[in-house]
């Protein structure tokens, strides 16, 4: 039986009191660890305060991006050990977000993803296909390549640790939400193309997370499906009141 994630990717949304105050109500609501895995990303400015609120709770913390290096010059960027200082167990590796607007390739997320693990830190990492990509029937041969690139070299016992997030780029901050048949299918293709590197009894163990528009209205008939396994949530995890709503049906 597998624990489904319930994430909350705040992106560049929230000051400090506003994430504290959304914490302290998280926490009220969700005091006892339950069957589901509740995870909040805020900014970097945000992750230490948040920790503070939430660390004796069941409540997780992931960050949003990471560097590959331990340390060095590279300004404005920040390293897996700092993550772990602020509270962080979760990180979002290659945020579609991240792979257009920053240019982060499929090679780069590799090296995220190997850094995280070797600091302990989760990845929770992202793959989907564009648009085009669906359109031009290529959606699967895409997604099939961001897993085969970014977990190149990586260990079957450390894949274990990933969970994975399907979003299609056409579904995020657009309010057009796979079909869950669509997404259902997609993430059976995910768990199929993961077995063939970790065998099937433990791909059917692995998280797969579907992002991607998901609200309170939809996430009932997406947890539905077999293969899904949890939500990575944008703009309805920045409301308190739909992010526990959506806690709450996938609590069912
Ligand atoms: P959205 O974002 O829920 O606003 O579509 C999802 C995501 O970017 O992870």
């Amino acid at each position: 039986m597998i624990n489904p994630i319930i994430a909350a990717n705040w992106k560049m949304h929230k000051t400090i009191p506003e994430a504290v105050k959304f914490a302290k109500q998280l926490k009220k609501e969700f005091p006892e660890p339950g069957d589901v895995d509740i995870v909040v990303a805020p900014p970097f400015t945000a992750l230490r305060p948040v920790m503070e609120v939430l660390k004796d709770s069941p409540i997780h913390i992931s960050a949003q991006n990471m560097h590959w290096e331990e340390k060095g010059a590279y300004t404005g960027e920040i390293s897996t050990a700092m993550l772990v200082d602020a509270g962080c167990e979760f990180v979002i590796i290659g945020h579609s977000e991240r792979r257009t607007l920053f240019g982060e390739t499929d090679g780069m997320l590799n090296r995220k993803i190997r850094a995280a693990l070797k600091s302990g830190l989760k990845p929770i990492f992202c793959i989907g296909e564009t648009l085009e990509d669906r359109e031009s029937g290529t959606a699967f041969e895409v997604i099939q390549k961001q897993i085969k690139e970014g977990l190149n070299n990586i260990t079957s016992d450390d894949i274990k640790q990933i969970a994975f997030a399907y979003e299609p780029v056409w579904a995020i901050g657009t309010g057009k939400t796979a079909t869950p048949l669509q997404a259902q299918e997609a993430h059976r293709f995910i768990r199929e193309t993961i077995a063939t590197d970790l065998g099937y009894a433990h791909a059917s163990k692995t998280v797969i997370i579907y992002g991607g528009s998901v609200n309170p209205e939809n996430t009932g008939s997406l947890m539905d499906q077999p293969d899904i396994n949890g939500a990575l949530v944008g703009g309805a995890g920045l409301d308190f009141e739909s992010f526990a709503g959506i806690i709450k049906i996938s609590k069912r």
